[in-house]
């Protein structure tokens, strides 16, 4: 996919938030405000995946702006980087009512979503944040508190990548100690963005997916010649 120039990735990205903006495939579209797709450099190295919109993102329509998010971009800021130089996406672009934890039915209705922004962006690493996306991701029920601060390499939407495991942000405004483990994580973070993937052996060679989404089907098909402005402000596409 990477193959693809970066104009055209932006425009199957819009396409994607168009479709995901009218995406009725389960019932938490019938409490949404607005979808939050996500946002950030369409040609990011280092995606965030958290795990659902709360208040704040539901409203806005957009990830990770409310405390958690300050979290986020300091501990961003910490490493040298700046939100705008990473794509930040959830596992459910809806927000599940009263933030409760997503179903699991959820989480296949909108993983093709996922995985398609993931082939689209095409990063290097992806930092999951939490239970939900590091479980999504690394295809295990393993634990958050086992795995963070370790990478992992996994075939995801195509291809292989970094997977590091962080504390959700969230929880770390919860239990304060954890914001020590998430700044130890982030270094670690920091050192993996300057790594090579490690070469292939036969036993980590499976797939989250089939990396053909489904979500993007309608995209492929029907090409749109610009990305229109509202989307390109939502992906936060800048110049
Ligand atoms: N928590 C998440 O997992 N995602 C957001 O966008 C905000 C808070």
């Amino acid at each position: 996919m990477s193959e693809l120039p970066a104009e055209r990735r932006r425009e199957l990205l819009v396409e994607l938030l168009r479709e995901a903006r009218g995406c009725c495939r389960c019932p938490l579209h019938e409490g949404r405000t607005k979808v939050v797709f996500g946002m950030g450099n369409a040609d990011a190295s280092l995606m965030f995946v958290g795990e659902a919109p709360g208040f704040h993102e539901d409203q806005q329509g957009l990830p990770f702006v409310g405390r958690a998010g300050q979290l986020l971009e300091e501990l961003l800021r910490g490493i040298g980087l700046e939100r705008r130089e990473v794509f930040i996406a959830n596992v459910l672009k809806c927000r599940p009512p009263g933030n409760r934890d997503p179903l699991p039915a959820e989480i296949e209705a909108c993983k093709p979503f996922l995985l398609r922004q993931i082939e689209l962006v095409d990063p290097r690493v992806i930092a999951t944040l939490g239970n939900f996306a590091t479980k999504l991701l690394t295809r295990s029920q393993r634990g958050i508190g086992a795995v963070h601060g370790t990478p992992q390499v996994h075939e995801i939407a195509g291809r292989r990548r970094w997977v590091m495991p962080l504390y959700h942000p969230a929880a770390a405004l919860r239990t304060p100690r954890l914001v020590d483990e998430l700044r130890l994580d982030f270094r670690a973070l920091a050192e993996l963005l300057r790594a090579p993937l490690p070469a292939p052996v036969r036993s980590d060679a499976f797939a989250v997916a089939d990396g053909s989404s489904g979500a993007g089907s309608s995209a492929e098909s029907e090409p749109q010649a610009t990305a229109a402005a509202d989307g390109a402000l939502q992906l936060g596409l800048f110049g």
